[in-house]
């Protein structure tokens, strides 16, 4: 079946449509060997030889959603060149090539998604989309309330403030997954600890997903986590996934986080 390549080209994860319409533009995309510079040009992508800066555009397979609650110890990368066990290792008799959808450290855990839908994946890992991510991490001291403030406001990292974040304490350690409360992202919360427990558990929504950044942000005011469980990514939770356990998403779940629109009540 004939598309419009710009689709093709993002369907395959290689950029997004927006991406796609200027490398046609800019002719560095080839059918059957021929430059295609025309937006609006459509071809198979069963049938035709596509290429974008010479690289083939892989047929479409099957599309695939997984949701994998990652245990510790696992990259989640495709391969390792250390060879740690990657969480591709979990999966057995998906045949067709997926992919994790942003990183979770090797000593963090929890919710992943993986597919083969490039255009799905590029979404969720753009910055505009703002998908909510929540974590509970265990520090192992105690933050003073101005420094929490600071991360829900947002600090500057890497030259670029971080966004609004939700955090709040958590009693003890989490059982099963928390609800997020239903208060709309980036509006700061207070942060209230109830106790003292040697080691503290806090819950943290956050609207983007930078390098190693629940970590690095808790490193900013002096903070060493020692757990990290990513348990909510948009409006998906564990739901007595167990660690190393996963499932498919349903078609009504691929297409709630396909119109998943930053600040909307899901
Ligand atoms: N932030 C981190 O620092 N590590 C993770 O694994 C996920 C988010």
């Amino acid at each position: 079946m004939s598309e419009r390549l710009q689709k093709i080209i993002a369907a395959a994860g290689i950029a997004s449509r927006r991406k796609a319409e200027e490398l046609i533009v800019q002719g560095r995309v080839t059918v059957n060997g021929r430059v295609v510079s025309e937006l609006g040009s459509k071809a198979d992508p069963t049938h035709d030889h596509i290429r974008v800066n010479g690289k083939r555009v892989q047929a479409p397979q099957r599309r695939i959603y997984l949701l994998l609650n990652k245990p510790v110890g696992y990259v989640s990368t495709v391969r390792d060149p250390q060879g740690r066990p990657t969480v591709m290792s979990l999966l057995r008799g998906i045949k067709e090539r997926v992919y994790p959808v942003g990183r979770l450290d090797y000593h963090s855990s929890g919710l992943l998604i993986l597919t083969n839908d490039g255009e799905l994946a590029n979404a969720l890992m753009s910055r505009r989309s703002a998908i909510p991510r929540t974590y509970h991490v265990k520090l192992e001291g105690h933050p003073a309330p101005e420094d929490l403030r600071r991360l829900e406001q947002g600090i500057p990292l890497d030259g670029r403030r971080t966004a609004p974040a939700r955090l709040r304490a958590l009693a003890g350690p989490p059982r099963g997954t928390l609800a997020v409360p239903g208060r709309a992202a980036g509006r700061p919360q207070p942060v209230v600890a109830s106790h003292r427990p040697p080691k503290p558990w806090y819950e943290l929504t956050l609207v983007e997903g930078r390098y190693h950044q629940v970590r690095r942000m808790f490193e900013r005011i002096g903070q060493r986590v020692i757990k990290l469980k990513r348990v909510r990514i948009a409006f998906l939770t564990d739901q007595g996934l167990k660690p190393g356990q996963y499932r498919a998403l349903t078609p009504a779940e691929v297409e709630r986080l396909r119109t998943w629109r930053a600040g909307r009540a899901q």
